[in-house]
């Protein structure tokens, strides 16, 4: 409601004289109805009745605006947009309160544990799981009480309220007022008279929550916005290979993986080195234990992450610098996929960005888009999945940039490739807010694109071509 009210007041100030009524009766129609949501409890269904009523008023005064407002039609097109989102969180609520008797946590005995787990807070976050119990309330009564192991299931119904109830608790001495302060389920919207004040309140925010073990994450900003330039290096080894440097250290040595099924990868001591060399066996050779399965590996910190696949799908961990295996792991998604459309061989395409090492695959489960999951690279295990809704269709291959997963698409006949989809893992990019982005003008099908956090390069194998292209960054969020 507060967002609705605060738009509804920024608007006041942009509005000619004639529309400063409709504000008014909106400012006023806004606050009865968030008066009454304190309420909702009793009268969920006539909220959200009054909310659509309020929407279609909102869209005939846009009807009959001058058409010149262009600016004041987009803000009240913002306000339709929270409406329809309030809206669809107050269904959300509505279903969750009717269908489902088994929902309605004991809030005092989660509170109760927030407030131990506060009082520990010395102790990070994984207390605060480590701590919790809970019981459901049912029809039928209570559930004996059982320990709360896992963090928020995604898509569970508990997860807004217990979220909610924790951030209430964390955010208690940072939090102000509405305007300034809105919590809309998990977003937060921070604002200020100013630029500066809105940094100096994000500070507070980041310094409250790191304080009680949370982890902020404002180091990785950054996005793609445009690839500013390309560099042809030299046409060396077969149409399908993948070819890199170290992505987690800086070192000038490169390595090449020709082919989709190999067990023997080149090293060269530099860009240079590989460039004047007479082909890709002039590098030193490294003979792996078994082949790797198509163009996914990755280099991070003296390691090659590669794919193995026999019976099962396995990550293998090759320490490079001693020339042997130091882990493997089944990866733990059933029925995997081949995971772009144009590139059948890579099941699993592992990828390093500023936060880690990434693994992009598709299971059957999901098969019409790519999955995402952060590896752990110390042990191999997944330490959290996403579903993304990018398509594997015409999907070449795909690269991360700041916990953001950019899938770059192709025709069957390659022509220009183009980053068409992005998901991000912290929900500050959507498709909406990040356009096409074209690769310069070639006919292209690459086979792997691999992303250097510390050059801000991609790593490119396009149809026996090692290419690698710059890219120019914006901010995710501009404060
Ligand atoms: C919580 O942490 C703050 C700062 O780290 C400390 O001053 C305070 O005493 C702690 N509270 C408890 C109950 O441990
Ligand atoms: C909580 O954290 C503290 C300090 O980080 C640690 O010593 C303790 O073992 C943790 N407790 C649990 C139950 O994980
Ligand atoms: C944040 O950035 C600084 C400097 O850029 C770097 O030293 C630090 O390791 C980064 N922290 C994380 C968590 O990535
Ligand atoms: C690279 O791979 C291609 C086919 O995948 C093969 O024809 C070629 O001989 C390989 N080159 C080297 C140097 O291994």
């Amino acid at each position: 409601m507060n967002v609705l009210r605060f738009f509804v007041v920024l608007l006041g100030g942009l509005v000619a004289a004639q529309q400063q009524a409709l504000m008014d009766y909106l400012e006023t129609r806004l606050l009865a109805i968030e008066d009454r949501i304190s309420l909702w409890h009793e009268q969920t269904s006539r909220y959200t009745s009054e909310l659509r009523e309020l929407k279609q008023q909102i869209g005939a005064q846009l009807e009959g605006l001058d058409k010149n407002k262009e600016t004041l039609r987009s803000e009240l097109d913002a306000v339709g947009v929270r409406v329809d989102r309030v809206e669809r969180e107050m269904d959300y609520l509505e279903t969750q309160n009717g269908a489902q008797p088994c929902v309605d946590v004991d809030d005092k005995l989660v509170e109760q544990q927030v407030t131990v787990a506060k009082e520990r807070n010395k102790s990070k976050y994984a207390n605060l799981t480590a701590l919790s119990r809970t019981v459901v309330k049912c029809a039928i009564g209570q559930t004996e009480e059982f320990k709360v192991e896992v963090g928020l299931h995604q898509g569970s119904a508990l997860s807004p309220f217990l979220f909610a109830m924790v951030m209430d608790q964390l955010s208690e001495e940072v939090r102000q007022e509405s305007p300034w302060t809105m919590m809309f389920a998990d977003d937060i919207v921070i604002c200020s008279e100013s630029r500066e004040q809105v940094k100096q309140n994000l500070e507070r925010w980041r310094f409250a929550l790191e304080r009680r073990g949370m982890i902020f994450s404002r180091n990785c900003s950054d996005m793609v916005s445009r690839i500013k330039g390309m560099k042809i290096l030299k046409r060396a080894g077969g149409v399908k290979g993948m070819w890199t440097k170290d992505m987690g250290v800086s070192t000038a040595k490169v390595y090449l993986f020709n082919g989709t099924g190999e067990d023997t990868l080149y090293e060269f001591s530099s860009v240079r080195d590989f460039t004047s060399s007479l082909g890709i066996a002039a590098g030193k050779a490294v003979q792996l234990p078994s082949s790797w399965q198509g163009m996914g590996h990755a280099v991070y910190k003296n390691h090659l992450y590669y794919v193995k696949v026999s019976e099962e799908i396995k990550l293998v961990k090759f320490d490079l610098q001693k020339g042997s295996v130091v882990d493997s792991a089944v990866f733990p998604a059933k029925d995997q996929l081949p995971v772009y459309s144009l590139n059948s061989e890579t099941y699993i395409d592992l990828a390093i960005d500023e936060e880690g090492l990434w693994a992009i695959y598709a299971t059957k489960n999901n098969e019409k888009h790519v999955s995402l999951a952060k590896v752990d690279p110390k042990t191999l295990a997944i330490e959290q999945m996403w579903d993304t809704p990018c398509s594997r269709e015409n999907a070449e291959a795909a690269f991360v940039v700041c916990g953001t997963v950019y899938v770059v698409y192709n025709s069957k006949l390659p022509s220009r490739s183009r980053i068409q989809c992005v998901f991000d893992v912290s929900d500050m990019v959507t498709n909406d807010d990040a356009p096409t982005v074209y690769f310069p003008k070639r006919s292209a099908a690459h086979s792997s694109l691999k992303y250097s956090p510390m050059e801000q390069l991609v790593y490119a194998w396009d149809d026996g071509y090692q290419i690698l292209y710059k890219l120019q960054m914006k901010k995710k969020l501009d404060v």
